[in-house]
């Protein structure tokens, strides 16, 4: 496909124009695993709709499950049924599936990657894919080092290797930097692609096109304009069956460490110089490094009782199956988190996540301050809230700029419009999954939407230093019903700064 016909089918709008990928194959560690059916093989397939996977291609999935690879496809075809966003075509799914294979593997069993390296050799030979090889290490952290290290023992010189690795990068800082120098011992940092899917959200992106690619918002982007930041990460799901990893991890390492401290940077971070890996990420790491440790009284946690979740009475966190009963591991964390560098100097980022939550939503708001001087009478603004810029990362997506307007009619009454723009209305086609974004740019080499180590590293040192500062203290748990905005002590928190909450 030519370039003008990429950008002129409509199938493509959201993703093209773009380079197709070289021949490669991709193996997929963990493929009998949920995001494998939830997101990566529905991202593949609507990869394959829109013909940007290269024709040369291979998938390899592998796990422990005693599966063939007609097992695997027939699978794989349910899953793609089930979560893809496409409408099922046949002919699109016989292509994807006579590419894919399946090998019933345990990394830890040294005859593992030698049936491996066979298939991807044939590979090779049947469908052309040149020794280019996708690693995706869907896998807990666990089992990761195991799989780095057969893989980096075994590279061959022909091709290029790209590692895919899901988050969490790691449990801690000292556990995330292990497995950075274990990575680092057989494979370049620009081989390495560590995902936060938030940066794969087209949303996401558009807040760099927001700040950069407009005039107006870049000189009032500072601590002179802007009264403060709200980020909200709200989820009505409670912790589904992931238990054994919750109980671990916690709102603060599976929210707040990644997606919501990448949201902040993307909001902070100064203009890069131009939209390289390396220039982006410099910038959000210099955002990072500067979030200074919030002091108990910035920090909120909270876990959620049982309670009403849309209409539907939910279990407390403490009776979900495979939690502890007296757990004490958090699902709700809230805090005001400031960004000490000259442009936001004394300027609250208020961030809250939770489990169970009201409802489904994540937006960043950046609310200005007041017009110094209304020279109007104080019952004409009575109405009047203070400008707002609100960024609907999800659902609703779009950007809605909140203004004074006249009241039509006698005398001067002011209240609050919004100027909407919505993504669906706009460019009427729907959104990429983030993870279709991410697994193209990581066949095309271009790490601008995943985490640098540094970056990963910054943000594990701000996660440690709150969770040693939790350590002290045995909050009451549970602090909030399920199906609430969260413990009272976070509504506390803004109140006390004479702000609160957006309720949108
Ligand atoms: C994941 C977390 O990273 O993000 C989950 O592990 C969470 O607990 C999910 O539910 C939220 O992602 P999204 O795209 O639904 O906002």
């Amino acid at each position: 496909m030519s370039k003008t016909e990429l950008a002129e089918n409509p199938l493509l709008a959201g993703l093209g124009p773009r380079r197709a990928p070289e021949p490669c194959a991709l193996v997929i560690f963990g493929a009998s695993g949920d995001l494998c059916h939830r997101k990566i093989f529905p991202a593949l397939y609507a990869l394959a709709y829109r013909r940007l996977l290269p024709e040369r291609f291979a998938v390899v999935g592998t796990a422990r499950s005693d599966w063939t690879n007609d097992e695997f496809r027939d699978r794989m075809e349910h899953a793609v049924r089930e979560f893809g966003r496409d409408d099922f075509k046949q002919e699109v799914w016989d292509w994807l599936a006579q590419a894919t294979h399946y090998l019933s593997m345990d990394f830890a069993e040294e005859s593992g990657e030698d049936r491996l390296a066979a298939l991807l050799n044939q590979l090779d030979d049947e469908r052309g894919t040149r020794g280019n090889r996708v690693y995706y290490l869907a896998v807990p952290p666990a089992a990761m080092p195991i799989i780095v290290r057969e893989l980096g023992k075994r590279r061959k010189t022909e091709g290029w290797v790209r590692l895919i690795i899901e988050k969490p990068f790691g449990h801690d800082l000292a556990s995330a930097r292990e497995l950075t120098q274990l990575i680092g011992r057989h494979f370049t940092e620009e081989e390495v692609f560590r995902i936060d899917h938030y940066l794969g959200k087209e949303t996401v992106q558009n807040m760099l096109a927001l700040r950069f690619a407009n005039g107006i918002f870049e000189p009032i982007w500072n601590r002179q304009f802007i009264d403060h930041v709200q980020i909200t990460v709200a989820e009505t799901l409670g912790i589904e069956s992931r238990a054994r990893y919750y109980e671990q991890a916690g709102a603060i390492r599976d929210i707040f460490q990644n997606h919501m401290l990448q949201l902040v940077a993307l909001t902070a971070m100064e203009p890069p110089i131009d939209f390289t890996a390396d220039s982006v990420r410099n910038e959000k790491v210099k955002v990072l490094k500067a979030i200074h440790t919030p002091g108990p009284k910035h920090i909120v946690r909270g876990q959620y009782g049982g309670g009403y979740v849309e209409g539907k009475e939910v279990p407390g966190y403490r009776e979900e199956e495979g939690v502890a009963p007296g757990s004490m591991t958090e699902t709700y964390v809230g805090a005001k988190l400031f960004v000490d560098n000259w442009r936001w100097a004394d300027t609250p980022f208020y961030v809250r996540t939770g489990k169970r939550l009201a409802r489904r939503e994540t937006t960043i708001a950046i609310q200005f301050q007041r017009a110094p001087h209304p020279p109007f009478e104080d019952a004409a603004t009575e109405e009047l809230r203070p400008n707002l810029l609100l960024v609907h990362v999800q659902p609703d997506e779009g950007v809605s700029l909140a203004i004074g307007a006249k009241v039509p009619g006698q005398g001067m009454r002011i209240r609050t419009v919004h100027m909407d723009f919505m993504y669906g209305g706009t460019f009427r086609t729907d959104l990429p999954e983030a993870y279709e974004r991410l697994i193209l740019d990581a066949m095309l080499g271009d790490q601008t939407l995943f985490t640098r180590s540094d970056e990963v590293e910054e943000q594990w040192a701000l996660v440690d230093a709150i969770v040693a500062s939790w350590a002290r203290d045995r909050p009451a748990f549970p602090n909030y019903p399920a199906g609430t905005w969260g413990p009272v002590a976070a509504d506390e928190l803004m109140r006390r700064d004479g702000r609160e909450w957006l309720r949108h």
